[in-house]
């Protein structure tokens, strides 16, 4: 099936088949990470997409629901992200099954 995701703030749209996951081999496969990445969109990924750091933080704005749910070790580095929100995720862990439309914070 193929998913519409815009990146805020450069307004990025790309469209992704997830029968093409994964593009690469950065976070979990068809994750935001993988596809920013696969689309030359910069989103820091200190620890390579292990979910050992917060550098890959983006904020969900619309879509919620069309990611993967949240894991454990997840939302326990997501606690120590910068700018928290109710909406933050991890890029590397969240996997892309809908249309969303996901905020790049700068810190
Ligand atoms: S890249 Fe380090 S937690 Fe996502």
């Amino acid at each position: 099936m193929r998913h519409k995701i815009t990146f805020l703030p450069m307004n990025i749209v790309v469209e992704v088949d997830d029968d093409a996951y994964p593009y690469g081999d950065h976070g979990k496969p068809g994750s935001l990470l993988d596809i920013a990445l696969e689309n030359g969109i910069t989103l820091e990924h200190n620890c390579g997409g292990n979910c050992a750091c917060t550098t890959c933080h983006v904020i969900i704005r619309q879509g919620e629901e069309n990611l993967s749910e949240m894991e454990e070790d997840e939302e326990d580095k997501l606690d120590q992200a910068p700018g928290l929100t109710p909406y933050s995720r991890l890029g590397c862990q969240c996997v892309v099954r809908g249309d969303v439309t996901v905020e790049i914070p700068e810190f």
